[in-house]
């Protein structure tokens, strides 16, 4: 399972670039703009930051301006992912700058119907949100494994599972026993899936024991 960090904070990204573990960045509307910053230059720096995907999305509903506008993101990296909503333009614009070689991520899926549909029109990765559906009592994991089911049904289909809208590490937990090719995470999520109390508990004890032998690994 390949994880991706869902935030424009690019000092966070940095941080969690740094345990090795990052794979990827997404970034939509509302995030950019939570970080203040330029959408353009928040994209550059975290395009330097990490070597995998980063999805850049489009702020136009029309084909013609989101064709424009996915193009200029494309151009900002090599690994820039140009992100469309599941819309009918979004669609037609996803199958556009698939064919020109551009990876797309397809977001605001919310069934396994519209998910069949971007991964016909060329998407790079389908997100599903499993946070919005939980929000309003619905099942998110029970779209995730439905979407896995119908893909893994199609060998032409290349398009990988992001799961999106992730709110908790219980979240990724169940995607990684459906199988979903990646999580995008908050970075809170993501620090959250380190922490155990018996972690913390037995290397406390750990460390107690072994200052009392009086040794050092690396000598003195
Ligand atoms: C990422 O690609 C999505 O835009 C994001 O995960 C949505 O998360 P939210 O439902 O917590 O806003």
């Amino acid at each position: 399972m390949q994880f991706f960090v869902d935030t424009a904070d690019v000092d966070e990204i940095r941080n969690l670039a740094a345990t090795g573990l990052v794979d990827g960045v997404t970034t939509n509307p509302s995030l950019i703009a939570k970080s203040g910053r330029d959408f353009i230059e928040v994209i550059k720096e975290i395009c330097d930051l990490v070597d995998g995907p980063v999805s850049a999305e489009v702020a136009a509903t029309d084909h013609d301006t989101m064709l424009a506008e996915g193009r200029k993101l494309a151009k900002i990296a090599d690994n820039v992912a140009v992100k469309v909503p599941l819309t009918p333009d979004g669609l037609k614009t996803c199958k556009t700058l698939a064919d020109a070689g551009t990876k797309v991520n397809v977001t605001l899926c919310f069934s396994p119907g519209q998910a069949i549909l971007a991964a016909k029109a060329g998407a790079a990765f389908i997100s599903p949100f499993v946070g919005r559906l939980d929000d309003i009592s619905s099942d998110g994991m029970a779209l995730i494994d439905e979407i896995c089911t119908v893909y893994s049904n199609y060998t032409d289909f290349e398009t990988k599972v992001l799961v999106a809208s992730i709110r908790s590490p219980q979240h990724v937990i169940e995607a990684a026993k459906i199988g979903a090719d990646v999580c995008t995470v908050p970075p809170g999520v993501l620090w959250q899936l380190f922490k155990h109390p018996l972690t913390d508990a037995g290397l406390k004890a750990f460390l107690a024991d072994w200052a009392e032998t009086g040794q050092s690994i690396l000598g003195n």
